[in-house]
C-alpha cells in the first residue's frame, strides 16, 4: 500500500447494505497513510452513520449540495480539486445508472462531475440488477469513460439470492486504488529534517538568531513528501506554510530542536539537518527587559546542543546528513564538518548567497568524493540531494 502514502482519498458512500463495510475501507485508506474525505447519500445514510465515518476519518462528512456550513469548510468544487482519486463504494444500480448520464442532483454525482480526478466504483447490488441489460450498458459507458470498475464478486447476497453483485472486500479496493498511483521513488522510507532558525532568548523580548528562512527545509521535505517519503519537518520560526503531506513541529530554541528530534527519529530512515541551529544561548534568560546604561554590555553564552552530532551517535542511527553554510573555504570547511559531526554526506554552501535566496548552489560531500550541484532553485536542488541521499538508502 506504499503508494498511497500522502493520497487524497474521496470516500463516496451510496445506499447499499455493503455501506456498513466503509468503516473498515476508511480505516485501512488511513493505515495505508492517506487522508480520507466522505460524501454519502441520502440512502447512504441509513446503513451508516455520518458520525462514524466522521471519527474515523476526522473529517467532517459532506451530506448535502446546499449545505452553507460544510460549503464555508470545504466547498464541494474545492473537494473535487483536493481529491486524487474518487472511490464510490458501495456504488448502487440507481447511482451508477445517475452517474451514466450526468446527473448532479446530490453531493456525490455533482462531486463525480466536477472532478479531474480519477474515478472508481465499487457495484453492489442483487444478482439480477447486476445481470440486467440497462446495468450492463451503463457500465459500459463509464469504462468508455475510464471509469474504473472494481468487482463485484461472487458470493451470497443479504436477500438471500447468490450469484455476482457482493461488493469487493476493503482489502482488495484499497489494493486496487493504491495500484492505479505509480509509487513514488521514495516511498516506504521516513525523513525527519530539521529548518528554519533557532531563536535563544536573551530577556522577554530580544533574542539571538540568524538570517535562515526555512527556504531549503521547506524544498527537502515538500519534494520527498512528493516521492513518497514519511516526512516529520522540525521547524524553527519561519514565514512559511507546511509542505502537502509532511508533518511539522515547530520549535523555537535548540533545546526544543533537540527534544523534537530524539523524540522522533526511531523510525528515520534519514535526517537532515539544515537548520541554522545557533551554537550559543545566554547563560541566562533576563526575566525583565534589560535596562540601557553607559558602559560595556556583556553577555554571558554557553555552547548549545549540537543537534545533528546527537543523532550521529545514536546506535541505530539514520543515514545523515549536514548542511555547512561557509563564507570562506567552503570546501575545506565542509569536510572538516563532515569528519567531526560523523556526517554521511554534507552539502557545503556559500553562506552569503544562501540565506533567504530562492536558489543555492551546493557542493555534496562524503567521504569519499565531492560532486558541485549545478546553481539552481531550491527545489530544483532538493531533488538532486534526494537522489544522491536515496543511493545511500539502496546500499
Ligand atoms: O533557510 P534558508 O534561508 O533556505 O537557508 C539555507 C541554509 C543556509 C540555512 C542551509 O543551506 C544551511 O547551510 N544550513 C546549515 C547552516 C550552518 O551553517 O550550519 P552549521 O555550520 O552551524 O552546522 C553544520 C551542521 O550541523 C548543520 O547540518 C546544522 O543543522 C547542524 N547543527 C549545527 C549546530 C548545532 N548546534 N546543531 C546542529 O545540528
Amino acid at each position: 500500500m506504499l503508494s498511497l502514502t500522502n493520497k487524497h482519498i474521496l470516500l463516496g458512500i451510496t445506499g447499499g447494505i455493503a455501506a456498513y463495510k466503509c468503516a473498515e475501507l476508511a480505516r485501512l485508506f488511513a493505515k495505508a497513510g492517506a487522508e480520507v474525505r466522505v460524501a454519502m447519500t441520502k440512502a447512504a445514510v441509513k446503513f451508516v452513520t455520518p458520525l462514524t465515518m466522521q471519527a474515523l476519518t476526522g473529517n467532517r462528512v459532506s451530506l448535502n449540495l446546499l449545505d452553507t456550513e460544510a460549503e464555508a469548510a470545504m466547498g464541494h468544487i474545492e473537494l473535487a480539486r483536493w481529491a486524487d482519486i474518487v472511490l464510490v463504494a458501495p456504488a448502487t444500480a440507481d447511482f451508477i445508472a445517475r452517474i451514466t448520464h450526468g446527473g448532479a442532483d446530490d453531493i456525490l454525482s455533482a462531486l463525480i462531475l466536477a472532478t479531474a480526478a480519477p474515478i472508481a466504483i465499487a457495484p453492489a447490488m442483487n444478482q439480477g440488477m447486476w445481470s440486467d441489460s440497462g446495468t450492463k450498458a451503463n457500465l459500459a459507458v463509464l469504462r468508455e469513460r475510464n471509469y474504473h470498475v472494481f468487482g463485484p464478486v461472487a458470493g451470497e447476497q443479504a436477500c438471500g439470492d447468490y450469484g455476482m453483485g457482493r461488493m469487493m472486500e476493503p482489502k482488495e479496493l484499497v489494493k486496487n486504488c493504491s495500484g492505479l498511483f505509480k509509487l513514488g521513488s521514495l516511498a516506504g522510507t521516513s525523513f525527519l529534517i530539521t529548518g528554519g532558525p533557532t531563536r535563544e532568548a536573551i530577556d522577554p523580548i530580544r533574542f539571538i538568531s540568524n538570517h535562515s528562512s526555512g527556504k531549503m527545509a521547506y524544498a527537502l521535505a515538500s519534494e520527498a513528501a512528493a516521492e513518497g517519503a514519511r516526512v516529520t519537518l522540525v521547524s524553527g520560526p519561519v514565514n512559511l506554510p507546511t509542505p502537502e503531506g509532511v508533518q511539522r513541529i515547530d520549535v523555537l530554541t535548540a533545546q526544543e530542536m533537540l527534544e523534537a528530534c530524539l523524540n522522533n527519529v526511531s523510525d528515520a530512515d534519514v535526517f537532515i539537518g539544515v537548520a541554522a541551529v545557533a551554537d550559543y544561548r545566554p547563560q541566562q534568560i533576563e526575566q525583565e527587559k534589560i535596562k540601557k546604561n553607559d558602559g560595556l554590555m556583556t553577555l554571558n553564552l554557553v555552547k548549545n546542543p549540537d543537534i545533528i552530532s546527537e543523532i550521529a551517535k545514536l546506535k541505530n542511527r539514520p543515514i545523515t546528513v549536514g548542511f555547512a553554510a561557509e563564507t570562506n573555504n567552503i570546501i575545506e570547511n565542509g569536510k572538516d564538518k563532515l569528519d567531526k559531526k560523523k556526517l554521511d554526506l554534507l552539502f557545503a554552501n556559500n553562506a552569503t548567497e544562501t540565506f533567504n535566496s530562492d536558489t543555492i548552489s551546493v557542493t555534496a560531500i562524503s567521504a569519499d568524493e565531492e560532486q558541485p550541484l549545478a546553481e539552481g532553485n531550491k527545489n530544483l536542488l532538493a531533488r538532486n540531494m534526494l537522489s544522491l541521499i536515496s543511493t545511500r538508502l539502496k546500499k
